[in-house]
């Protein structure tokens, strides 16, 4: 390969900006390169709400944005269930237990939600989830600890979240930039979700979240029937 190509394809991978001020290099990395993007149909977004309201009462698609909100005092998903109120997508046909899945979506939170999940990955060997991403006050936090980004409110901000099950790592993209990274729960029956679950404490009354252009990835090519 000749080196103007090799640099060419460096540009094109990393868009790198040079930030004087506090000399600090930051690297986009596209994090779905090498990904083969799985197609999905409307069979794929089940919407979980609280059990007794309708689902336009929670939930609205219009113009390629899902916009999902729950209330503080809403009822669970389920009438057995003694979870916290929650109105999610929840990504069905492609649970997963091994191998690596990527969730990318362009997320909105507005001003006032805090306590709130907007993004997780249900499952795992130890507990119910392997990764839960919380907004508070504008910010990320993995569950309620570590600080993921800042300053999400009232724009739009895209996530991309990569499971490693088989290296048992965890990985979280805001923009383009790498912003975290953890071990995973280990395996389990996997799915992502996105929208709003509230947490047990230091929730707002009003949540919403909003998503467009939610999509699913597996690392590497994937094979049809009928190919070698
Ligand atoms: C969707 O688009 C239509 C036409 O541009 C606009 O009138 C409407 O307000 C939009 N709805 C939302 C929820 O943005
Ligand atoms: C959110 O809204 C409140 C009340 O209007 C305002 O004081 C605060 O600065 C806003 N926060 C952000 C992060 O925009
Ligand atoms: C929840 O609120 C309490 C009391 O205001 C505060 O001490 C605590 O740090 C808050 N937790 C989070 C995760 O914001």
């Amino acid at each position: 390969m000749s080196s103007s190509k090799g640099n060419a394809i460096f540009l094109i991978v990393f868009s790198c900006l040079y930030i004087s001020n506090n000399l600090y290099l930051v690297c986009s990395i596209d994090p779905t390169t090498g990904f083969t993007n799985i197609p999905l149909t409307e069979a794929n977004f089940e919407i979980q709400r609280p059990y007794d309201v309708p689902l336009e009462e929670r939930y609205s698609y219009e113009n390629g944005t899902r916009r999902l909100w729950v209330y503080a005092d809403d009822k669970p998903h389920d009438p057995n269930s003694h979870t916290q109120p929650r109105t999610e997508v929840r990504i069905q046909g492609l649970d997963y237990s091994s191998g690596v899945w990527q969730f990318e979506g362009y997320g909105f939170v507005p001003n006032g939600t805090s306590g709130a999940t907007i993004v997780q990955i249900h499952g795992a060997s130890h507990g119910a989830t392997t990764i839960i991403l919380r907004i508070y006050d504008g910010d990320m936090r993995y569950y309620s600890s570590e600080l993921v980004d800042t300053g999400l409110y009232d724009r739009w901000f895209r996530v991309n979240l990569i499971h490693d099950v088989d290296g048992g790592k965890v990985t979280v993209f805001i923009d383009g930039v790498q912003k975290f990274e953890t071990h995973d729960q280990g395996p389990g029956d996997l799915y992502f979700k996105c929208g709003v679950y509230a947490a047990p404490k230091n929730i707002s009354y009003y949540m919403e979240s909003r998503w467009r252009d939610i999509k699913i990835y597996k690392k590497g090519r994937m094979i049809y029937p009928g190919e070698k």
